[in-house]
């Protein structure tokens, strides 16, 4: 059994592409297994929206770390991760889900990120965090990853669900995009970790899902405080 050592503060890591089930499935967890709860995405586009709404254009690399720069002196450093001054309608417009592949591509900025993810996992005693790079490059040596697939075509059907925006076509076009982005990027580009279980989500339910994670968890002491 891999039992949990407290200096290792992150215990679930979580990463997939775009509308793989990740969110509905770590929010799940961290409830059942009273675990503090990151979606590191949102950081990447609450810095496109604001690019977007100041103005930077999103090729502009030095000025949108800059950018980055000026949001955290104005939040104070890690309240930037969890700050509750963004709706969260207006980060996952179409504009920003286009904006923030060039956010994420920014070597520098992700860097930024990285260490603010690590400080904040640093203060709670047990947790889920969410996003591409989790299992891969901010936590590699987390003891529980994840990596959440899908089809695209089934990504697309859930996200219209979901959120009811657009035709089918476009959210699946977006969804292949944003896979593309992510998956060819040169900076921490989005691959399972060689140590995490890969879970094809295409033809199970959410309860299933839950499921499997929730065994693998039980059995490498999650519960355990
Ligand atoms: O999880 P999400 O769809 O909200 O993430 C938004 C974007 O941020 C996504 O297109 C890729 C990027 N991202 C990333 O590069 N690394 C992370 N750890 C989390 C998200």
């Amino acid at each position: 059994m891999h039992s949990l050592d407290r200096a290792t503060p992150v215990v679930v890591a979580v990463d997939g592409p775009a509308a793989a089930g990740k969110t509905t499935t770590c929010v799940a967890l961290a409830e059942r297994f009273k675990l503090g709860y990151l979606e590191s995405g949102r950081t990447y586009r609450l810095i496109a929206f604001e690019a977007l709404r100041r103005g930077v254009l999103t090729r502009d690399q030095e000025n949108l770390v800059s950018l980055c720069d000026e949001l955290l002196r104005e939040s104070r450093d890690q309240d930037l991760l969890t700050s509750d001054r963004y709706q969260s309608a207006d980060l996952r417009s179409p504009s920003v889900n286009v904006a923030v592949s060039d956010v994420a591509r920014i070597e520098d900025l992700r860097k930024r990120v990285t260490q603010l993810v690590r400080l904040w996992a640093e203060r709670q005693s047990r947790c889920i965090v969410e996003g591409r790079d989790i299992g891969t490059v901010v936590f590699p040596a987390a003891p529980i990853k994840f990596y959440l697939t899908a089809s695209p075509e089934v990504r697309a059907r859930r996200r219209l669900d979901q959120e009811h925006r657009g035709s089918y076509e476009d959210v699946l076009k977006d969804v292949i995009r944003r896979d593309e982005a992510d998956m060819s990027r040169s900076v921490s580009p989005l691959v399972p970790a060689d140590d995490a279980i890969t879970i094809d989500t295409t033809t199970l339910t959410i309860k299933e899902v839950l499921g499997r994670m929730s065994s693998v968890c039980e059995s490498r002491s999650v519960t355990f405080s």
